[in-house]
């Protein structure tokens, strides 16, 4: 059975990462999609939050599987068993910070570890969680960056009605 993991920090979740996870979830029997729990940031999501709003997202696709974790991401995959990563490149500047990550993984999982990319659909490209906090920060619209009830809860987040 093939499976596959895609992690990520997902804060929040956007249309961009929803592709990846369609995509992924066609190319795998199954697939688990699992929110960084990071100690280090502070993101707008709690780990909860951010699960539950996958969750949502991705009800009607039954192979897809949400989770979280923390710790190497290395250590997590061994212990579930996930010998491929999935992970979205948008531009040739996310390559260079992804083909360090994946090489990472792969020496210190031994080779265990592989990492598949899918290059996101260039009608997301330019989106980031991170252009979508800061727009939304302003008032801006974010309708077609992130599912109806996410642009709520960030909207909510930033006190805007
Ligand atoms: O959505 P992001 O923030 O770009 O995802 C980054 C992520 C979660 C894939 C990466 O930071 C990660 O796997 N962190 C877990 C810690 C780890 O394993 N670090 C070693 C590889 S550099």
């Amino acid at each position: 059975m093939k499976k596959a993991i895609y992690p990520g920090s997902f804060d929040p979740l956007t249309y961009g990462h929803l592709d990846i996870i369609r995509r992924a979830a066609d190319i795998f029997d199954n697939l688990t999609v699992s929110v960084l729990d990071n100690h280090t940031k502070t993101p707008l999501f709690s780990v909860e939050e951010r699960v539950n709003i996958l969750k949502e997202a991705t009800k009607d696709m039954p192979n897809v599987r949400v989770e979280s974790f923390s710790g190497l991401l290395i250590d997590y995959a061994k212990e579930k068993g996930y010998h491929v990563s999935i992970r979205g490149l948008r531009a040739i500047t996310d390559f260079e910070y992804e083909l360090q990550i994946a090489q990472t993984n792969k020496m210190l999982s031994h080779g265990e570890l592989d990492t598949m990319f899918l290059t996101s659909d260039v009608e997301f490209s330019y989106l980031s969680s991170s252009g979508v906090k800061e727009i939304a920060s302003f008032g801006g619209d974010i309708s077609q960056c992130v599912p109806d009830y996410v642009a709520r809860l960030v909207y909510d987040k930033y006190n805007i009605k």
